[in-house]
């Protein structure tokens, strides 16, 4: 079975919305947790419109599966991170005036930084993983550079309304989970999933790991942590 990273980001946008303490993304990680998520993923952003410092150290030293970062390739981040020791970082482009993440690292374009940024955060013994498009392009250099995984965008296949486009794009992830197997580099996958279209991508076989987050935490909202977590465990069985 997959394994379910739940994002707790928008626990924290919640929170963030009336600057106070609650609902506190501790509470919701360890719920989720408790519900059987394998792991907690958390995007400290530049602007930490969401995800706080403070969340990502209390997370670290609490968690009993494991803790995600998710970051920008950025001299503060890669910092941050030598400092926390999150068991995985997920590198992630990341535009100041986005709403969410809107596409794949390009890494051939960042080849120096990321080779020299890949090599500290694995002698700290943090796995590296990059978040790139379903492009065979993208999965060499990812390879070329380092990097022990890559995550899939899911964000193109999630926005596609009919079979024939939903099709293709599953063929896409496909074809770049093989290859990259391949290589050698553990494959995860996230963005867009939801209650709806997570099978087909759980049916494709070879992701190792879903990160999933603002579903979760839409259903969580109107159901419980929980229940929400429990409900995609299932899904992910496949
Ligand atoms: N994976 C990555 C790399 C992301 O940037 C995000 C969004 O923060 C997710 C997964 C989760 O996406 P969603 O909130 O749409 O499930």
């Amino acid at each position: 079975m997959a394994k379910l990273g739940v994002n707790v980001d928008h626990i924290a946008t919640i929170r963030q919305a009336r600057g106070v303490t609650e609902p506190d993304p501790v509470a919701a990680a360890m719920l989720a947790e408790l519900a059987g998520a394998h792991g907690i993923t958390v995007h400290l952003r530049e602007d930490r419109r969401h995800i706080q410092d403070r969340d990502v150290e209390i997370l670290r030293k609490t968690l009993q599966t494991r803790l995600n970062l998710e970051m920008a390739l950025t001299d503060e981040m890669i910092a941050f991170a030598l400092k926390v020791l999150p068991d995985a970082v997920t590198l992630v482009p990341e535009g100041r005036h986005e709403l969410t993440t809107e596409g794949g690292l390009d890494v051939n374009m960042l080849r120096a930084t990321l080779t020299q940024k890949i090599v500290l955060l694995k002698q700290a013994g943090i796995v590296v993983s990059l978040f790139v498009e379903p492009d065979l392009e993208q999965i060499k250099a990812s390879h070329k550079v380092g990097a022990d995984y890559i995550e899939i965008h899911t964000g193109t296949y999630c926005e596609m309304r009919t079979e024939a486009d939903k099709r293709e794009q599953l063929q896409r992830i496909e074809l770049a989970i093989s290859a990259a197997r391949k290589l050698g580099l553990g494959v995860n996958a996230g963005h867009g999933l939801n209650y709806q279209n997570v099978e087909p991508v759980v049916a494709l076989k070879g992701i190792e790991e879903f990160n999933i987050g603002h579903s979760i935490v839409s259903r969580a909202s109107l159901v419980g942590m929980e229940r929400a977590v429990r409900e995609m465990l299932t899904l992910l069985q496949g």
